[in-house]
């Protein structure tokens, strides 16, 4: 199923996406979700933290992943996807350790790959990749350029996502990413992006196009067969 949806609103937008969240972990108690971070899916999370506690859902047996990661500055700095992902699903989720699978920041090459690799092949792949949409068109940190590389790998930033805002509070400037690859990412069996945020419409327009362009990396998705778009309206009106 290939669906994109106009939501009226981003809290219409994260209240939807949180629902299909759980919908997910309902069907599927010991689901593997693979999550992005940033401003996107903020308001996701804090929904979906909610109606896990409101109605009491079990989630001991999921597994989340981080899709990528800032490289070059200490894990626990305030600026990792690392700390988003503590501060908005680990800790008031209350999971364990071993229910975040992910990258190290520092210090990472091939062998970080390859453990994070195997580590979704154990549990038989993605069941969920929730998705944003970079202000360049990116996926993750799968940026714009004449090739794309389908595995997990180490990239090298554009120019704009080096000024992320998440990187604000960085103490050194980020010049590179570590990220699930294209291919990791479309084996996903099911795929949820979001559009939402500022400064993107030249990217969503490209992507609403369906042309499927290295330019615009998240234009890959319409090459796979279960993708849900929810587009915040408010921003990015229907034409
Ligand atoms: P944002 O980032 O959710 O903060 O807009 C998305 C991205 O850069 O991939």
């Amino acid at each position: 199923m290939q669906y994109t949806q106009y939501c009226d609103n981003y809290d219409v937008l994260s209240d939807r996406a949180s629902e299909q969240l759980i919908t997910l972990i309902q069907k599927k108690p010991d689901a593997t979700i693979c999550l992005a971070t940033g401003g996107t899916p903020l308001l996701t999370y804090r929904y979906f933290v909610e109606k896990i506690n409101q109605r009491r859902i079990d989630i001991e047996q999921v597994v989340f992943v981080k899709l990528d990661e800032w490289v070059g500055i200490p894990l626990n700095s305030p600026a990792t996807c690392e700390s988003f992902l503590q501060q908005h699903i680990v800790q008031p989720l209350d999971l364990r350790p071993e229910q975040l699978v992910s990258f190290q920041s520092k210090n990472v090459n091939e062998q970080e790959c390859e453990r994070i690799t195997e580590i979704i092949a154990r549990r038989g792949g993605l069941d969920l990749c929730l998705l944003g949409i970079g202000k360049n068109g990116h996926l993750g940190l799968n940026e714009p350029s004449e090739f794309l590389e389908p595995f997990c790998h180490i990239s090298v930033l554009d120019e704009k996502t080096r000024h992320h805002d998440m990187l604000k509070t960085a103490a050194n400037p980020v010049t590179r990413g570590i990220t699930l690859g294209l291919k990791d990412i479309l084996n996903a069996k099911e795929i949820l992006l979001l559009i939402a945020g500022e400064g993107k419409h030249d990217a969503v327009e490209k992507y609403l196009t369906a042309i499927v362009t290295t330019a615009i990396p998240a234009s890959f998705l319409w090459l796979h067969s279960n993708v849900g778009c929810l587009i915040d309206s408010s921003q990015y009106p229907d034409k």
